[in-house]
């Protein structure tokens, strides 16, 4: 592989450095940081981001057809990491609509695709992705949902392990689903969706909608079987609660 790793001990954020240099890159760059001063999340939260042991790391991709993939693309990165963490033996994974990775029902791992340009028109994509490998206490206190780390995993990667298959992982896909788009991964992702068959709420603005999950359409748009028979929701404002 002859893509970069852009190495920092402290940075503001890796999606923000790859974004403001997206002129410079090409696909498969990635940038890595030890800690991150304005780690974001999605939905305009911050991703809590100490000194210590967790991976923050973010790729470059150029996506020439435009903007319209990009919902797909963000579950094949989802796909991406399980099949990564399962390299090294970890176990007990799943994967929330759209792309929160869960460990024993709790959240070890988020991504956030960020893009600069306009729609049909070539396009820079960041994937970041932030992976709890060893929390503190007080680290984990500043979280305000229930998370999970990878310290009770029977053999924990080193983070220039992990990055280094992810970076390779990544690239791998991201290149199958430009030349076959989402039918590439509706096998993998129906192996990882925790949702799948479950009632959930899905909160839509300020509707909340009761169904069953039926996976995911070739556009990566949920699918809720509904009173209204099966409806199809795209990213973005949505979020799901076991119901
Ligand atoms: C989420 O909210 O679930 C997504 C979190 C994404 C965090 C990662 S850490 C590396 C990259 N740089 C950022 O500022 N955010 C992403």
């Amino acid at each position: 592989i002859t893509q970069r790793c852009f190495y920092y001990n402290e940075i503001p954020s890796t999606n923000a450095f790859l974004l403001k240099h997206s002129e410079e890159l090409s696909s498969g760059d990635i940038c890595i940081a030890e800690y991150q001063s304005a780690g974001r999340g999605r939905r305009g939260r911050t991703w809590v981001s100490p000194y210590g042991c967790h991976l923050y790391c973010s790729m470059y991709w150029n996506l020439p057809q435009g903007m319209a993939q990009a919902t797909g693309l963000s579950l094949v990165v989802a796909c991406s990491l399980v099949k990564v963490l399962n390299s090294f033996n970890i176990e007990g994974l799943g994967v929330k609509w759209p792309n929160d990775i869960y460990l024993d029902n709790k959240k070890l791992a988020g991504v956030l695709v960020e893009m600069n340009g306009q729609a049909g028109i070539e396009c820079h994509l960041v994937i970041g992705i932030g992976i709890n490998m060893s929390m503190s206490k007080s680290q984990g206190d500043k979280i305000d949902q229930p998370w999970s780390d990878l310290s009770q995993s029977r053999s924990l990667p080193s983070k220039t392990e992990l990055a280094t298959a992810l970076q390779h992982q990544l690239y791998e896909d991201l290149t199958l689903f430009e030349k076959e788009g989402l039918s590439a991964f509706l096998a993998r992702w129906k192996q990882v969706d925790i949702f799948d068959g479950e009632k959930v709420k899905l909160l839509l603005g300020d509707k909340c909608i009761d169904g069953v999950c039926q996976g995911i359409d070739e556009t990566g748009s949920i699918l809720l079987k509904t009173d209204k028979g099966i409806e199809a929701f795209v990213g973005g404002e949505i979020s799901l609660r076991s119901a």
